[in-house]
């Protein structure tokens, strides 16, 4: 992993652990969320989704403290019902809170007033924006209180995600730890873990869709499809993504 000035600043004495990259892919999905309680306590938090690899890595938190185990969402105000069903069940089964970040009501009002409940389809000029506000602005809100953060990436999902790292420090939002403890799992090995751990998963995954989003924007997609093919599936890019984990140019 390369680490620049800003990074050797901040991190100190961490910095030889986090850099010695070997040793951290070797480390297991619960290793991992292990030395990050270990190393960031509460200060580290689950963002879900609550697609399949989020409700596995809050099973496997719970399982190794769930005292300390934060897990928060962005709400876009756009997300289907089956994800809101989801969020109470895991709040209940696991005692959790689960934190909720809504958009700016006053950006999202002006931007849907000038250019319409469904902007999204129209350009993806306009489809960034709604993300932008939507998703982006909320995290970096969300990420402001903690030093490192846990996503459900994994290698396999698409060609822009296919190089990551367990551990990375986080140059779009200041630089903190983020983690994507299953970075090598497969689908197959995901839900192995869901069905024989009895994890509560989104129904949508029943319905055909592959991974969840917000309901103007994912579908389910048609046997042989890609597995990104139902995000966004108007737009005609491989690299599409909706900018949480990465922005143009970087
Ligand atoms: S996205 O960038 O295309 O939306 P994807 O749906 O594959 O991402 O999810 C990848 C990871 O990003 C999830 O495992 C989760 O950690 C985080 N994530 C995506 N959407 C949200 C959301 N609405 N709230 C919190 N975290 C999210
Ligand atoms: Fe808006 Fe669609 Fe992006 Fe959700 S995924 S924030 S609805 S453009």
């Amino acid at each position: 992993m390369q680490i620049n000035n800003d990074e050797k600043k901040a991190y100190g004495s961490l910095l030889s652990e986090i850099a010695n990259s070997e040793k951290m892919e070797s480390k297991s999905a619960s290793e991992i969320l292990k030395w990050g309680f270990e190393k960031f306590g509460d200060k580290m938090v689950l963002a879900s989704s609550f697609g399949a690899e989020d409700v596995v890595l809050i099973d496997m938190m719970c399982k190794i403290d769930r005292n300390l185990t934060r897990v928060f969402t962005l709400d876009t105000g756009r997300l289907n019902q089956e994800t809101y069903d989801l969020i109470d069940k895991i709040r209940k089964k696991y005692d959790i809170i689960i934190d909720v970040y809504f958009p700016n009501a006053s950006d999202v009002e002006k931007m849907v007033a000038s250019k319409g409940m469904n902007l999204m389809y129209e350009s993806m000029e306009n489809r960034k924006l709604c993300c932008e506000l939507r998703k982006i602005e909320p995290l970096k809100r969300a990420l402001k209180q903690f030093d490192c953060w846990i996503t459900g990436l994994r290698r396999e999902q698409t060609i822009t995600r296919n190089k990551i790292s367990k551990i990375e420090v986080d140059s779009l939002n200041n630089n903190i730890i983020k983690l994507n403890p299953l970075a090598d799992w497969t689908t197959e090995k995901t839900w192995k873990y869901i069905h024989d751990n009895r994890v509560p998963y989104n129904e949508l995954h029943d319905k055909g869709y592959p991974s969840i989003g917000c309901e103007p924007c994912t579908r389910a997609i048609k046997e042989g499809e890609d597995p990104r093919a139902g995000r966004w599936w108007w737009e005609n890019d491989l690299h599409k993504e909706c900018g949480l984990h990465w922005k143009e140019g970087k």
